[in-house]
């Protein structure tokens, strides 16, 4: 049966966001929380109530992990919100630009998921929602480790999603457009102008509305046919 015990996963689950200080993770987190949900928030970033992480950084997210049982118990939902974007056309790249990407928005995931697939498939329920970037699917000028970073980790989404289904556990990203979040603060007035122009809704998003899609993803049973997908709160900007 898929759905072995539905009054436990509508509310009071309990729910991991890394990069949830801020943006898009904050918006989920506080989300999660307004629908009866217990939250712990992992981030680079402190804060009251936050749990330290370097999502990078093996020891440290096993740590964030093992603090984030002491406080909810086992873990029924995961959110990879963290990340970071840098600029840098390829010719220019240096290495540890590179590296640092594929550490935090790829591996980072990597390390969040290893830490609680097992749990959710012995529990036989689980969420995983991982937070890639439309980038993945259409790559970015000057972007190119920040587009192959997100490109991974809709791969493993769908890799892992093959692995967990069957034990009730389902991996599922999100691939936003332009969401008004304190990452894109750096970029020029001028290029957000001509992006926003260039937008079939004519704006960018907030980070409030892509909320609601982790809230379906997460959902049972609503979001339970959801298994590997990507799913684009995107202003229109792309249509795979
Ligand atoms: N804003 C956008 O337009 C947009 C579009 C598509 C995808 N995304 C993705 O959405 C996610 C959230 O981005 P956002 O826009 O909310 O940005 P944000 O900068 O507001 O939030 C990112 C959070 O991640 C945390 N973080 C960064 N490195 C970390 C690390 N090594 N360990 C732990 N925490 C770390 C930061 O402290 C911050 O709180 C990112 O994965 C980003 O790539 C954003």
């Amino acid at each position: 049966m898929n759905n072995p015990d539905a009054s436990r996963h509508t509310e009071g689950r309990a729910v991991v966001v890394t990069g949830g200080a801020s943006g898009i993770g904050k918006a989920i987190a506080e989300a999660f929380a307004s629908n009866g949900d217990r939250v712990a928030v992992l981030d680079r970033s402190g804060g009251a109530g936050t749990i330290a992480v370097d999502v990078s950084d093996e020891a440290s997210v096993k740590a964030a992990f093992t603090e984030a049982r002491t406080q909810l118990g086992s873990i029924d939902i995961l959110v990879n919100s963290a990340g970071l974007l840098t600029e840098s056309r390829l010719e220019d790249m240096s290495l540890s630009m590179w590296n640092e990407t594929i550490a935090v928005d790829l591996t980072g995931v990597f390390l969040c998921c290893r830490e609680v697939v097992g749990e959710m498939r012995q529990q036989k329920w689980g969420r995983i929602i991982n937070i890639a970037s439309q980038l993945a699917i259409k790559g970015g000028t000057g972007l190119s480790h920040y587009s192959a970073a997100k490109a991974g980790v809709v791969g493993l989404t769908k890799a892992l999603a093959l692995e967990s289904a069957a034990d009730n556990v389902l991996v599922n990203s999100i691939a936003p457009g332009p969401i008004e979040t304190p990452l894109v603060d750096g970029i020029s007035e001028e290029w957000k102008a001509a992006k926003r122009a260039g937008l079939p809704l004519l704006r960018f998003g907030q980070a409030a509305e892509v909320a609601p899609t982790a809230l379906l993803l997460a959902s049972d049973p609503g979001g339970n046919l959801y298994v590997g997908q990507t799913l684009g709160p995107n202003s229109g900007d792309v249509m795979p």
